[in-house]
């Protein structure tokens, strides 16, 4: 298969991870004989500080023009602390999201054993979680009508019949192959746009009857991701709803440098990790590279190439059974490995097995 790669690092640890995650892929690629080429862009704080724009044109360009974007992270303090800075690193991720149709963000929340323990909740509890979010990502308050002066603000969290429906089949589609078992998160005791969630939801539930959907507010919901996590299989939910359960659930697993997740929708799908772009760690070859080789994994499953993706998770979990770990998870005593060795480690793996 011919692959044509955006490959977008960002800020901070962003082009240390995307190095690594490159390298897996093009292994991969190698061993399995498809043909991929990658076409950089700049996006964050890297490009506002280039061109003043944390999502050029440019940019767009070429993620419009590739099968796929690889993306890092984004972010830099020197925006987080001052509020009067115009454009923000942040907006280039959400331009990214809007001009790309990306309305469907998957997040999977998986545990590793190995690394059980690092989980703030008992052992008993979180062995053995394993559940999608699917977050909508295109509509609500992030993108709703805003308005603020200095008595009086507010963010409009608006959702259309149409922007719903097409969340929801996605989110059947993940149940269907799953453990067909669909919980839709809502607010609907409070919220409007909770409210037609909830109707359209019940609507589409009518037409996949071998699915069980249950319906649950948002605030049970948080409740008990941390009391009984094994109770999800698929999560669907708004917008600002999916970004907070989200970080709640990357938590749980003990292994929030392990997260992937891809975006979908109209345009070039988008493959990440969940987690930010760490600036205190920048240059230190310490962050963990595995979010973004396993968001590689996941942008070979979207293409169907099951094997290739299957590969690259067992030579992750390969290198965390021989402890070939980034500081974070290091087991005591055992050899330093920095990004790039485990990086290395993990493309040797790749081409050897
Ligand atoms: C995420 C992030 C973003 C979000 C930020 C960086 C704008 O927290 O991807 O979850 O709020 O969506
Ligand atoms: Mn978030």
């Amino acid at each position: 298969m011919d692959l044509k790669i955006a490959v977008l690092p960002g800020d901070g640890i962003g082009p240390e991870i995307s190095e690594q995650g490159v390298a897996v892929m093009t292994a991969v690629c190698e061993k399995f004989g498809h043909n991929v080429s990658y076409e950089y862009a700049i996006c964050g704080a890297d490009a506002i500080d280039k061109v003043g724009d944390p999502f050029p044109e440019e940019t767009f360009k070429t993620c419009m023009e590739a099968d796929a974007v690889l993306f890092s992270a984004v972010g830099d303090p020197k925006f987080d602390n001052d509020p009067t800075a115009k454009v923000r690193p942040e907006q280039g991720l959400l331009a990214m999201r809007k001009k790309l149709g990306l309305f469907a963000n998957i997040r999977p929340v998986e545990t590793f054993d190995c690394l059980i323990h690092k989980s703030p909740l008992k052992d008993e509890l979180v062995r053995g979680a394993d559940f999608i979010c699917i977050r909508e990502l295109t509509g609500g308050m992030y993108f709703g009508e805003k308005y603020q002066d200095n008595d009086k603000a507010y963010d409009t969290n608006a959702y259309t019949r149409h922007e719903v429906e097409r969340i929801l089949e996605v989110a059947y589609k993940y149940a269907a192959q799953r453990r067909k078992h669909l919980t839709v998160v809502d607010k609907a005791n409070v919220l409007a746009s909770s409210r037609l969630w909830r109707q359209v939801a019940k609507e589409i539930a009518a037409k996949y009857p071998e699915i069980e959907t249950d319906y649950m507010f948002v605030d049970n919901a948080a409740m008990r991701m941390i009391q009984d996590p094994k109770f999800f299989d698929v999560m669907v939910t708004e917008n600002t709803f999916g970004d907070i359960l989200t970080d709640e659930g990357s938590c749980i697993t003990g292994s929030m440098g392990l997260l992937p997740s891809a975006s979908t929708g109209e345009h070039t799908p988008v493959f990440e990790p969940i987690h930010g772009s760490w600036p205190q760690a920048k240059g230190k070859n310490i962050a963990n590279p595995l979010a973004q080789i396993l968001s590689v994994a996941m942008l070979f499953e979207y293409f169907n190439l099951k094997e290739e993706g299957a590969l690259i998770r067992k030579a992750v979990n390969a290198s965390l059974d021989a402890n070939v770990r980034t500081p974070e998870i290091q087991v005591e005593g055992s050899a330093h490995y920095g990004t790039k060795e485990v990086g290395a480690w993990i493309v040797d793996y790749v081409k050897n097995n």
